[in-house]
């Protein structure tokens, strides 16, 4: 009976995603509730892993197997909060971020296959990685100050806002200077307005804390 009931469960969720594209209005606010659903269904999670492995074939060579980037200047996926990540696929694929690479490949993921990888890298675990810095005290005292409201204490993140610990430093350092400068690849971020009383060396220092966080 439970069994059953689990079955049913499972295939009405996959309905809910398989229809995703064909009903026009779908929102990113709803696929991300049937991502959230199926994130709570075992059954359907471990479903949704596997297919998002056989898809996520694509991002291996940069973003690696396991969602710890290949390269410093790109980010991890590895344990990124879901939403976030599917959010951002939406955001390149849409214009509203853009980057030469992510910006194409965005356009060529149907919902289901962005919900699926979404999932598979969120279930991955960060590795600790070599960081050309060592952690600075003034940027711990600016994370713990200023960043911990949204990011969180251990820089995990939430449903809400994105994991930032143990990034490649290149890769913060990089994406917190442009938001200074306010360029235009990632200038409708909610970064932008948080960082516009900070220098070039506040960011920097911080960038090198929350590499270092485990
Ligand atoms: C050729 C290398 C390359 C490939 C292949 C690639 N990516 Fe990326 N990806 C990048 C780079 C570089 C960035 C950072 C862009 C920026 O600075 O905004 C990025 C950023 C992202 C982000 C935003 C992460 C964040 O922390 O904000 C997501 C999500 C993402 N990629 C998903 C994917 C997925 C899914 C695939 C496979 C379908 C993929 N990428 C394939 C290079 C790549
Ligand atoms: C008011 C909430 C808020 C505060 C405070 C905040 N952030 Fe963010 N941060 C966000 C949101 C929301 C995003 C996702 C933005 C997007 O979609 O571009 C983000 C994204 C980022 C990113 C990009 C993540 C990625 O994977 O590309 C970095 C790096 C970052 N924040 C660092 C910081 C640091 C360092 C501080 C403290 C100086 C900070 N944030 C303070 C809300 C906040």
């Amino acid at each position: 009976m439970k069994n059953r009931r689990a079955i049913f469960l499972f295939t009405g969720l996959l309905v809910s995603i398989f229809s995703a594209r064909v009903v026009a209005d779908e929102t990113v606010d709803e696929l991300i509730r049937d991502m959230i659903h199926i994130e709570q269904n075992e059954q359907a999670h471990q479903a949704a892993i596997v297919q998002g492995e056989e898809r996520g074939i694509l991002c291996f060579s940069c973003h690696g197997r396991d969602g710890n980037s290949k390269r410093d200047y790109i980010p991890n996926l590895a344990s990124q909060n879901a939403a976030y990540l599917f959010t951002q696929f939406e955001h390149f694929a849409n214009g509203i971020r853009k980057d030469y690479v992510m910006s194409k490949l965005a356009k060529q993921l149907t919902d289901k296959e962005r919900v699926a990888i979404a999932l598979y890298f969120a279930d991955k675990e960060v590795k600790p990685r070599q960081q050309p810095v060592a952690p600075s005290d003034q940027g711990k005292q600016l994370y713990d100050s200023m960043c911990f409201a949204c990011h969180g204490q251990s820089a995990h993140g939430s449903r809400e806002y994105p994991r930032i610990a143990g990034q490649p430093y290149e890769y913060l350092e990089t994406t917190l200077l442009n938001f200074l400068s306010k360029n235009p690849e990632r200038a409708q971020s909610p970064m932008v307005a948080v960082v516009q009383n900070l220098t070039e060396q506040q960011l920097k220092d911080v960038a090198s804390y929350v590499a270092h966080m485990p």
